[in-house]
């Protein structure tokens, strides 16, 4: 089994799994209880928070343990919304659905702006810009590399524009996080998610980093973990696990980077060569490990499923997305032609994969573009 999807999940990596088992094992108490073991899991937890808060150059103090991206993002928008009366709320059109979704759940009661994109991918600054010295209370979410894309924004000079405002700034970094370096502070953001899963940590675990300015209300109510901002008994094998993998991320960054970028390029030089192929968002800077692309005259769902049937392992578009039939919307946000938009594979590279099973990737693809071409002929 070949497995290139590694922007949707990546395996849990050897030393994170040895790290967390003792406290799925015999350090199972609530870090919460007074306790001699529930103080044990409670300094694992202290010091998974202090590796989380590395891998961003955050303090410790601004990490909010959550269950994912997903309620990381989820707690950035509601949380500020509500905790700090927010009246508009600005996105880009290309963000991921847990960022789309809360956007438009607060529609109806808060003005809701969505910047459109370039070709490449890149939000449209001069649309941003005029919110920039408004009087009206302001979160802008702008997510640091996409998804499906792997484009990523320069969101330390798009910030910038909003530092002297009072306006919120938040960042989906789920998939930057571990792949680039991130230094929250030198962002000028205010808000940034990061997800556990997506750099060979467990799933089910996240981190919302906050500016200690911002007023959050908690999503959750009860026990007062996390300083009253998500309650719940922590899961602390998962916090110990994504704390390991936060500090693998951070001690290898350079030389993951790249080790994947040279797949990248081992890919995309061979990928050129097919008939009519289109890479998205070619011309900006992008993640190492990403590759969207499309070819023409090709189902994306179609050659996907034929990919799976020989053990090949890819995406035609965003995982979240992928029980929807309709074409991505990130690319529809690009401009990109709904024929060519439903062509779309994507490819994702993690640390295991080798150029053999990008040999393989590309012989199966010749040959299925053959197959489906001759098929085509047959048609006429
Ligand atoms: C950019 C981005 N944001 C948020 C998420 C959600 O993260 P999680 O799966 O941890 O909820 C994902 C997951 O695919 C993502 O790619």
């Amino acid at each position: 089994l070949i497995y290139f999807d590694h922007n949707a999940s990546t395996p849990v990596h050897p030393d994170v799994l040895a790290e967390m088992m003792p406290y799925l094992q015999s350090c199972y108490a609530n870090p919460s209880s007074v306790h001699k073991q529930g103080r044990v899991a409670r300094e694992a937890i202290d010091k998974a928070r202090e590796q989380v808060a590395q891998l961003v150059n955050a303090h410790p103090s601004q990490v909010i343990f959550t269950s994912g991206g997903t309620e990381a993002n989820n707690l950035a928008i509601k949380g500020s919304i509500r905790g700090m009366g927010i009246s508009r709320l600005v996105t880009g059109a290309t963000e991921h659905p847990s960022v789309r979704d809360v956007s438009n759940y607060f529609a109806a009661s808060t003005e809701l702006n969505v910047l459109s994109v370039d070709e490449q991918g890149l939000i449209n600054i001069d649309e941003l810009s005029r919110f920039s010295s408004s009087k009206i209370p302001t979160l802008i979410s702008v997510m640091m590399a996409n998804n499906e894309t792997g484009v990523i924004q320069d969101i330390a000079s798009i910030a910038a524009r909003f530092k002297n405002d009072g306006h919120i700034f938040h960042t989906d970094a789920v998939q930057a996080a571990g792949k680039i370096k991130v230094d929250f502070g030198k962002l000028n953001v205010n808000l940034m998610s990061l997800s556990a899963h997506k750099i060979y940590g467990p799933k089910g675990i996240g981190a919302l980093i906050f500016d200690k300015c911002i007023d959050l209300e908690p999503m959750m109510h009860g026990g007062g973990q996390e300083k009253k901002r998500r309650s719940g008994t922590e899961n602390v094998a998962a916090i110990v696990g994504f704390g390991k993998a936060a500090e693998l991320a951070r001690l290898n960054i350079e030389s993951n980077a790249q080790e994947i970028k040279n797949l990248q390029v081992y890919f995309e030089d061979q990928l050129q060569q097919l008939n009519g192929v289109v890479i998205f968002s070619e011309k900006a800077n992008r993640l190492n490990n990403t590759t969207f692309f499309g070819l023409p005259g090709i189902d994306g769902e179609t050659l996907l499923m034929q990919l799976d049937a020989q053990g090949v392992a890819v995406t035609s578009g965003s995982a979240c997305a992928s029980t929807s039939l309709a074409p991505s919307h990130v690319l529809m946000a690009m401009g990109v032609s709904e024929q060519i938009a439903r062509s779309a594979i994507r490819v994702s590279f993690g640390l295991q994969n080798t150029k053999a099973e990008i040999d393989q990737l590309i012989y199966i693809l010749k040959m299925q573009i053959e197959m489906i071409s001759s098929l085509e002929i047959l048609e006429f």
